[in-house]
């Protein structure tokens, strides 16, 4: 378990302090966080530009995932890339934009870890200024380091995540970072480039009064799942609803205030919508460390096996005492 760090602590020391604590950190975990900031503040920078900078809009082209791709879906997937591939820390990397895991290359190291990872979470809102943001997730390998990545070491559950985290680029950029057993936030301050802490040892409370998912889909939900939300509605406890429709918003929301983030499967999404390896798998890490939890409906998201990279769940995520409840109501 990590101390607590006070407010103004710099990214950087926060990566120094944590990682020196590991008596055998040989510096890779230290280098994989610094990179993964570098990413963030290239696609910050690009983000608060897009209008400028050429970025609004489509490709033209579909993903595997068979959604249309955004010109910011690139330029994060190649930022994040190229930030990882060289510094001999990855053996493979994961994305939401490649069909299959991407090996480093022969001519740089293949480090200790595997990252998996949406660049680019939220697409639709790119054009509208709304929210949105990259997820990840970190193992480390099965095998040997220094020979190229197998299937073993990329498809790892998610009780094998070693850390995880997101970055919003919102009103201000925010990386969110579970590891150690602590969650902590860090707000860039884009004059400097520097993440600074802001948001120490982020604990979720029990339960919470905030629900949000795309209703406008109930009528395709399981009958159990509907009468849930409608007795949530008519219980008399005020709760409310927010959703935005990018799933690091609407959960960094939640994390922050408290709430429940549901995406069930639907009859167009008969496995659901959102994807186990780098969307599911990150976020319950880290609502986990927070004190929350999350669930597939029937099982902890942390325990399913993932049968391919690009693996779909349903996806039911906050806090602990909230997620209980639901999962009573389904079973
Ligand atoms: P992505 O932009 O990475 O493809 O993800 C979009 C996802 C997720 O961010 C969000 O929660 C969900 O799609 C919204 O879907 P609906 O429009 O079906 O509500
Ligand atoms: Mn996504
Ligand atoms: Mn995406």
């Amino acid at each position: 378990m990590l101390r607590q760090f006070e407010e103004g602590t710099t990214l950087d020391r926060f990566i120094f302090e944590t990682t020196k604590s590991h008596a055998d950190a040989t510096g890779q975990f230290a280098t994989l966080l610094k990179q993964v900031s570098l990413a963030a503040r290239l696609v910050s920078s690009r983000v608060n530009r897009a209008g400028l900078a050429g970025m609004l809009g489509g490709t033209g082209e579909m993903n595997v995932q068979g959604e249309f791709v955004q010109k910011l879906d690139i330029y994060a997937n190649d930022t994040f890339k190229s930030a990882l591939e060289h510094p001999g820390v990855c053996c493979a990397i994961c994305s939401e934009e490649d069909e299959e895991a991407t090996l480093t290359p022969d001519r740089f190291h293949s480090g200790k870890y595997v990252f998996c990872m949406d660049p680019l979470d939220g697409s639709s809102n790119i054009d509208v200024n709304a929210t949105i943001g990259t997820i990840f997730g970190i193992f480390s390998r099965k095998s040997e380091e220094g020979t190229p990545a197998t299937k073993e070491d990329i498809l790892q559950t998610g009780s094998e995540v070693v850390a995880a985290g997101y970055i919003v680029y919102g009103s201000g950029t925010v990386l969110v970072l579970a590891v150690d057993g602590q969650v902590n936030g860090f707000t860039l301050d884009p004059v400097v480039g520097e993440f600074f802490l802001s948001h120490p040892d982020i604990r979720l409370a029990p339960n919470a009064l905030t629900y949000s998912t795309n209703e406008a889909y109930a009528y395709s939900w399981e009958p159990k799942l509907r009468d849930y939300i409608d007795g949530l509605k008519q219980s008399g406890q005020g709760w409310r609803a927010r959703y935005i429709g990018s799933l690091v918003a609407d959960f960094h929301r939640n994390l922050i205030k408290g709430g429940i983030f549901l995406y069930p499967a639907t009859k167009k999404a008969p496995e659901g919508k959102l994807r186990l390896m780098y969307e599911a798998f990150p976020l319950a890490y880290i609502v986990e460390t927070a004190g929350g939890a999350a669930t597939n409906g029937h099982q902890r998201i942390l325990d399913i096996e993932p049968e391919s990279v690009h693996a779909r769940t349903p996806l039911f995520i906050g806090n602990a005492e909230n997620v209980a409840d639901l999962e009573a109501a389904l079973a």
